[in-house]
């Protein structure tokens, strides 16, 4: 499975990504526990090789904490590498081996087959458009899973199709930079849709309260916008929303903007009322920077809210 090349375990990371780590679980402890003592139970999505969960911090809060992604063998090295005790690990249970928002995974090999026999870019982004105008009619229900007083996800907006740009990386040398570019917008608009379609699962699987974070902004030197971090830092320290966000739409990760702009969205759909649930706190967001590797940042752009708030 293409998602098991690209997300491997790497034993630095839980070291590198403390900080992350730590604040997803303080912003989860401030905005969701303490302020309803009924959560019981949390649904983590994407939790992959578990780098950026503190199982101890979740087990400790809930009497159940479920672990979902793809690769579940991703999950189980995770769980392993925290060496929690017995009474932790009884309260952890894990669901993998299905796409997120109801993707077959032949998609990719169709989508090489493609690439490989250099078939011209018209055809290729007509293949992207009619996967996409299903995305919408896959009634997606995971195995196993009921409903959980929490749902959370982080840094897995941008990834639900990574397959493809995996697959582009590859065989880029047998297009020329337009056509990238024009595959690339097919794509975002692809994209778009599995973004909207998982905050749709996101909020059903919840019945208490969402928290989900985007990697919203990268500074990267692949990007090389390094001279924007003093800048940036700046900006998340005094939580400048509105910055934050127009430097989001130039420096932007596809599927985590558009991810972040439909959840609130959907919150601001409501109107005055949005006011009066952020003011009570039931609403929050939350800016962070996630240093993911020595040439790699992204801030974090995190939205909570409880349920009553959709
Ligand atoms: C950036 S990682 C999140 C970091 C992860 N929690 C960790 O600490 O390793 C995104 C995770 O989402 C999973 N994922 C991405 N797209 C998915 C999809 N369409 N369906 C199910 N899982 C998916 C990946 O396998 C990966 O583990």
């Amino acid at each position: 499975m293409i998602y098991n090349d690209y997300f491997t375990y790497d034993k630095k990371l839980w070291s590198n990504w403390k900080v992350h780590r730590d604040f997803i679980s303080k912003v989860i402890l401030d905005k969701i526990i303490c302020k309803n003592s009924d959560v019981k139970s949390i649904a983590i999505f994407g939790a992959g090789f578990c780098n950026d969960i503190d199982l101890n911090f979740f087990t400790n809060n809930f009497d159940i904490v479920t672990l979902l992604d793809i690769n579940k063998e991703s999950m189980e090295k995770g769980i392993q590498m925290q060496d929690l005790s017995s009474e932790e690990l009884s309260k952890i249970n894990t669901i993998g081996g299905f796409d997120f928002v109801g993707q077959s995974q032949d998609i990719y090999s169709d989508f090489e087959k493609l690439l490989i026999n250099k078939t011209p870019i018209k055809k290729i982004k007509k293949f992207i458009r009619d996967k996409a105008r299903l995305v919408n009619s896959i009634d997606v229900k995971i195995p196993e899973m009921e409903n959980h007083s929490v749902v959370i996800s982080v840094g897995v907006h941008s990834q639900l199709s990574i397959g493809f740009n995996l697959l582009i990386s590859k065989y880029m040398n047998y297009y020329t930079r337009k056509e990238l570019l024009d595959l690339e917008s097919e794509l975002r608009y692809y994209n778009t849709l599995l973004a909207k379609k998982f905050n749709d699962i996101l909020i059903d699987y919840a019945d208490i309260a969402l928290f989900s974070g985007y990697d919203a902004i990268e500074i990267s030197k692949e990007r090389n916008n390094q001279f924007l971090l003093p800048r940036v830092i700046d900006l998340v320290k005094n939580a400048d929303v509105r910055k934050l966000s127009e430097l989001m739409l130039s420096n932007g990760v596809t599927g985590a903007i558009q991810g972040f702009c439909d959840i609130n969205q959907r919150l601001l759909d409501k109107g005055k009322v949005y006011h009066e649930y952020y003011n009570k706190g039931k609403i929050a967001l939350n800016f962070w920077i996630w240093t993911f590797n020595e040439n790699k940042v992204y801030v974090i752009f995190a939205t909570t809210a409880f349920k009553e708030c959709f």
